[in-house]
């Protein structure tokens, strides 16, 4: 089984249009998808999820279709908060959370904080989140901590850049999917994903199952990963710091 798996939901909008729905009733429905695969996560013992709920980009969207996806994340965190308690879920998030509506945040950091002790799945929901603007705030952050002195330029290597994004101590995902038949990663993980295994689906998010998830990680089990080295040698994900690249 994959330690991590980031999902790229997407379809949503095409499944509402072809049920001639409108497009916040495609993304109501990508919730029931986003439920199973938390489900179908624990069940078989997967230990991080990450979900691109909504990205940088996603802003620019129609005003009303943002607010109903905000207010549908709002509902879904109200509403999961309990079930994440029970099944010890711990939850987190990526992402530019200060551009979030202040209620929604509330909740957010409410329930981060109430299951940070849990030590069951953890779901990370990827919010106003943008992949280079990820790497521009670490590098950042590093710069700021050379100019006060607290580091040296040759201390960067790829570890200390990796705990400055904000997946901090989340581990690399080892398996990428997404939806709808897009072959494009959209700022997503472009860090963290560099040896995960990629893999789209034709189906749209909404019609997202728990037998397709189940085939997928089937798919997973039979790639190979050899994170640059040959098939006499595969073995563990490399010390990116020290390997060699191929
Ligand atoms: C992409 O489909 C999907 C999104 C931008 C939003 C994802 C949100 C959900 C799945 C809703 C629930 C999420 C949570 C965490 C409760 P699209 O709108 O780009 O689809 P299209 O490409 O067919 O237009």
């Amino acid at each position: 089984m994959p330690a991590h798996v980031a999902i790229i939901m997407d379809g949503n909008g095409r499944w509402a249009r072809r049920q001639n729905l409108g497009r916040i009733e495609g993304h109501k429905q990508g919730r029931q998808a986003v439920e199973t695969v938390v489900d179908t996560c624990r069940e078989v013992g997967i230990a991080y999820l990450t979900l691109y709920a909504f990205s940088t980009e996603n802003w620019q969207r129609p005003v009303t279709e943002v607010r109903a996806l905000m207010a549908l994340l709002q509902r879904y965190l109200r509403s999961e908060r309990q079930h994440m308690l029970e099944k010890n879920i711990r939850l987190r998030a990526i992402g530019d959370l200060q551009r979030l509506p202040v209620p929604v945040r509330a909740a957010l950091e409410e329930i981060m904080q109430a299951t940070q002790a849990n030590t069951g799945l953890t779901v990370c929901l990827a919010l106003s989140y943008g992949a280079r603007e990820e790497i521009v705030q670490a590098a950042r952050v590093l710069a700021t901590a050379v100019q006060n002195g607290q580091l040296d330029p040759g201390d960067i290597t790829e570890q200390a850049f990796a705990r400055a994004l904000w997946t901090t101590d989340i581990p690399d995902p080892d398996f990428l999917i997404r939806t709808s038949g897009e072959f494009r990663l959209s700022n997503f993980l472009l860090w963290q994903s560099a040896y995960a295994e990629l893999y789209v689906s034709e189906t749209l998010w909404p019609d997202f199952t728990r037998a397709e998830f189940l085939s997928a990680l089937e798919v997973y089990q039979s790639r190979e990963r050899r994170f640059g080295r040959t098939t006499e040698q595969r073995g563990s994900p490399p010390d990116l710091a020290r390997a060699t690249r191929g």
